[in-house]
């Protein structure tokens, strides 16, 4: 059975003590609300909270914790990044590649984006990879060539071992923070397609396997009508991740 998963992706929000109050609601949430099984929580705050973070969540095996980002480098003189070895030395179990945000401010490649997926994964770190289009490219109609294309010059590099630890996000680029949701219709067509792709690039049953995420503007408003599609496996969630209500009511969506 392919597995769920509702990550909250913090961003660049929240000092140490509001981290804290957070992650302290949605863990006791989590406790008392969630009853659906198969369903994993992921929280991704900023690097200066996991080590804490991991330990507050450390006694819930429900809540998982992911990293906003890894270094493609694996140690040495290289100011400011964060490596894969770090990451698992606090605790960290994911983390995201290829967020739109990184493409775009950080202009992160495929290629850097592949080297980051290798070291996490050397790492038995496992990589949340993000891809979506910008909105000229959904009003032109090259969507689903766009996005396979992202997962062609990216992922298809992993081998079936790697691949099979891989979570894949779609995020449409103009549905993110902007309030404006991808319909169901669309995250499913898009999703269906994504698999399609993969079950060329690897086989049929990795494909099948693989958890899709959604992401751009969920709530709890909209989290049912598109986690009940066939092929969206749960959501990445931005803004309605940093309040602890709204986080598990998309939880509780499933
Ligand atoms: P949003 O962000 O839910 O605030 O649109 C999603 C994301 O960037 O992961």
């Amino acid at each position: 059975m392919r597995k769920n998963i509702v990550a909250g992706n913090w961003k660049m929000n929240k000092t140490y003590q509001d981290a804290q109050a957070l992650v302290s609601e949605i863990d006791n949430m989590v406790r008392d609300e969630v009853t659906h099984e198969n369903v994993e929580v992921i929280v991704t705050p900023p690097f200066p909270f996991l080590n804490s973070i991991s330990k507050l969540i450390q006694g819930n095996s429900r809540m998982h914790l992911a990293a906003q980002d890894v270094s493609a480098h694996e140690s040495g003189a290289y100011t400011g990044e964060v490596s894969a070895a770090m990451l698992k030395s606090v605790g960290v179990e994911y983390v995201l590649v290829g967020h739109s945000e990184r493409r775009q401010y950080h202009h992160e490649d495929a290629d850097l984006l592949l080297k980051k997926m290798k070291a996490a994964l050397a790492q038995g770190i496992k990589p949340i990879f993000c891809c979506g289009e910008p909105l000229e490219v959904r009003e032109a109609e090259d969507h689903f060539k766009y996005v396979a294309q992202q997962l062609r010059e990216t992922v298809a590099h992993l081998s079936n071992e790697e691949f099979d630890q891989v979570v894949i996000a779609y995020e449409p680029i103009w549905a993110i923070g902007t309030g404006k949701t991808a319909s169901s219709a669309q995250a499913q067509e898009m999703h269906a397609s994504i698999r399609e792709e993969l079950s060329s690039i690897f086989d049929a049953q990795a494909a099948y396997n693989k958890t899709i995420l959604y992401g751009g503007s969920a709530n709890p408003g909209n989290a049912k009508e598109l986690f009940s599609q066939p092929d969206v496996d749960g959501g990445l969630i931005g803004g309605a991740s940093l309040k602890s209500r709204d986080f598990t009511d998309i939880i509780k969506s499933f």
